[in-house]
């Protein structure tokens, strides 16, 4: 009989989809996946329609890209980050970061590698470098800070090592990494010669003083960086599947070989609706933070006063909670329990942790804030009900 391949055995389904099937049959509010239930800018939207109907983009766009969109990725590094991107040789477009992030490992990893992960780690992270045939090796970070020991994070390198997977702002835990922290993991990568793949995604949610800090800015770290963005996190349009990778040519030609025989090229008028949106004006991403500032309130009043202990994420649109207080099971339970009987749905992020250090986030939630601010004051009122219960 015909079987799967044994590189996958190992794939469950992804928690993302157990998660919005449960959230279905129960009819619950779902703060589960962070994807918006808001549409994203008309005008960019507007430049998609007319990208459709122009009859010029609905044949395949250039493998590589559309130029127009690596200028402006290349612009808007520079804007942002003082980095001098080449738009042509150190830019490519790939199906959102999902495959940005998978054609990085397979282009710059080889089998047997090592490749340090940060637990909690966004969860096509280890597929894909089990799918490169080389090794995971972790470093969990502690609640409630969310910090990692700078011991575990020098043990896990060694002269096998070969790539470390870095995402700031950090999903799930809302983490913004200091600039002492980001320095410790460039210094071990300068001296173990390790590349960095650093999954950007949110570097435009970042909420107070925190300030995102590119890897690819700090010293000695361009030449062994690829970064990684998408342009559903930062302009509401998470179904458009447009991301990039950009950094120093030699290391981008590495994902750009793999990009070439995965996806080959991405959807045209989508790209030629990103050009646009990276050319709206710098206070774009001020509106945006200062409306995802009013949602994190939101689901922070909401979740404090149902008993909940969660940490006011410095970046991201998620929130971790502790839930102990006020639920006495694991994660699991307690995102199973929330749903079916509180009507909030939620991520459990033991899944995002390796099997030895799942029981780091047995008591913690990941709650979504990227919704209307009707639908997370519903929420809070449902979350309430926890007060009260027996525990
Ligand atoms: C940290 C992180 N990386 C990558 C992605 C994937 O982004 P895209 O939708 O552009 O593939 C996500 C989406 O949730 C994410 O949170």
């Amino acid at each position: 009989m015909p079987t799967a391949a044994n590189r996958v055995a190992t794939f469950g389904t992804t928690i993302f989809t157990e998660i919005n099937d449960l959230a279905a049959r129960h009819r619950a509010i779902n703060l589960g996946q962070g994807k918006p239930d808001f549409d994203g800018p008309s005008a960019v939207v507007a430049a998609a329609v007319r990208a459709l109907q122009s009859g010029q983009h609905n044949q395949y766009a250039p493998g590589p890209g559309l130029p127009a969109l690596k200028q402006g990725i290349a612009t808007h590094a520079a804007a942002h980050y003082n980095l001098d991107i080449d738009p042509d040789a150190g830019v490519i477009i790939t199906a959102g970061a999902t495959e940005a992030v998978f054609a990085s490992v397979l282009g710059l990893v080889d089998p047997g590698d090592e490749v340090i992960v940060i637990e909690p780690f966004f969860d096509s992270y280890v597929p894909n470098i089990i799918m490169a045939n080389a090794r995971p090796v972790y470093v969990p970070l502690h609640p409630p800070d969310w910090t990692f020991d700078p011991d575990e994070l020098r043990q896990a390198f060694s002269a096998r090592t070969r790539a470390l997977i870095l995402n700031t702002p950090h999903n799930p835990t809302g983490r913004v990494f200091t600039l002492e922290e980001m320095i410790l993991i460039a210094e071990l990568c300068i001296e173990y010669d390790v590349t960095v793949i650093a999954d950007e995604v949110y570097e435009h949610l970042v909420f107070d003083s925190a300030r995102h800090i590119p890897m690819a800015a700090l010293p000695g770290m361009f030449e062994r960086t690829v970064t990684i963005g998408s342009l559903g996190k930062s302009f509401s349009v998470t179904g458009w599947k447009v991301g990039w990778v950009y950094g120093c040519p030699e290391l981008v030609a590495g994902a750009a070989r793999a990009h070439q025989f995965i996806t080959f090229a991405v959807n045209h008028p989508a790209q030629e609706a990103a050009a646009f949106a990276l050319s709206l004006p710098g206070t774009y991403f001020e509106e945006l933070q200062a409306m995802y500032a009013a949602k994190r309130a939101l689901i922070m009043q909401g979740l404090t006063a149902a008993g909940l202990k969660a940490r006011a994420p410095e970046g991201t649109y998620f929130v971790m909670a502790d839930f102990s207080d006020v639920f006495d099971g694991d994660d699991i339970e307690f995102a199973q329990h929330l749903t079916e009987k509180i009507g909030v749905a939620c991520i459990p992020p033991s899944p995002f942790y390796s099997p030895e250090h799942a029981h780091i986030a047995r008591k913690q939630a990941r709650f979504a804030f990227c919704k209307s601010d009707d639908l997370l004051k519903q929420a809070g009122e449902k979350l309430a009900k926890l007060r009260g219960q027996p525990v």
